[in-house]
């Protein structure tokens, strides 16, 4: 038996209405409890942006330049991440559970660079990921190519799995080599993806009308970073991004190719989440290497 209480309950507030907030995310606010939580472990419910590190390469393509051991570089550096993401081998073998960051697994595969791209299957289990914590699984989406049914099938599948457990889906649109990365094709993507029910939507940057595609796209946009850069020119991409309306960045090549993947992780964030113009967060990059010019 519990001691009695002797102070009797009068906080009630009466008078007082419960306040609900409105969730950070575009096109979130009628999600379930369990997905807005993994959703706030992606995205910082502080600035609503985040900065997701991409190191999932190897699926296609095997240890790309810079994943060749991603326990050097890419663990020390994972603090600095609101979120990995990354296949559940490397999850499983390499990344330390003590991390808690948000995770986004990519859920699809069964092509290599060896051969057609697009001829993507699901390659996870709801289960599975539910036993790993994910709070969001990846899926490749080729809008225009040689598979493009099979991929767009893939997704919806997805979505309907992660609904079921409050997990939620990251649509990336893959662009074909015939095809243009023009806003035209981004904002066709990004609203097949969005209209079939992809929680969030990664895409390219596009260097004209990038609004008219985070503006038509009724769910978040992150943006990938593409082939490794300059480091100035990668952090422009993603002001502009942001400025534009992205809510953040999935960021590989230009942060783990970087001179100093340490450096420009931070100085990412600083454009993301702090709205730090190019120019500041590359003082700040470069002031970093000063600091430690190894990492
Ligand atoms: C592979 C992906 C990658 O995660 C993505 O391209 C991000 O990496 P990068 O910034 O190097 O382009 O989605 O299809």
């Amino acid at each position: 038996m519990p001691e009695q209480d002797l102070k009797a309950a009068d906080r009630y507030s009466l008078g007082t209405r419960q306040e609900s907030e409105i969730f950070h995310l575009k096109g979130a606010n009628h999600l379930g409890w369990g997905m807005q939580n993994r959703l706030s472990n992606i995205f910082d419910p502080d600035t609503g942006h985040a900065v997701m590190l991409a190191f999932d390469h190897g699926y296609f393509q095997g240890p790309t330049s810079g994943l060749e051991r991603v326990d050097l570089s890419i663990v020390p550096i994972a603090r600095y991440a609101d979120t990995l993401m990354l296949t559940r081998g490397i999850l499983r073998s390499v990344i330390p559970p003590t991390y808690t960051g948000g995770l986004v697994l990519r859920a699809t595969g069964g092509s290599s660079i060896l051969k057609e791209l697009s001829d993507e299957q699901i390659a996870i289990s709801i289960d599975d990921a539910v036993r790993l914590n994910a709070a969001a699984l990846a899926v490749q989406v080729f809008i225009g190519g040689e598979y493009e049914s099979q991929s767009v099938h893939n997704l919806t599948r997805i979505i309907d799995m992660g609904n079921r457990h409050g997990i939620a889906t990251l649509a990336v649109t893959a662009v074909g080599r015939d095809l243009a990365r023009d806003a035209r094709y981004m904002r066709l993507a990004t609203r097949i993806c969005a209209e079939l029910g992809a929680t969030f939507v990664k895409t390219y940057y596009t260097d004209d009308d990038f609004e008219t595609v985070t503006s038509s796209c009724p769910v978040p946009i992150v943006i990938a970073g593409g082939k490794k850069l300059p480091e100035a020119d990668a952090l422009t991409l993603a002001y502009r991004a942001i400025q534009e309306g992205a809510a953040g960045v999935d960021m590989g090549r230009n942060i783990f190719q970087s001179d100093s993947p340490a450096a420009m992780i931070q100085a990412v964030r600083m454009v993301v989440h702090e709205g730090a113009s190019a120019k500041e967060a590359l003082e700040y990059y470069r002031s970093l290497l000063e600091d430690s010019p190894r990492d």
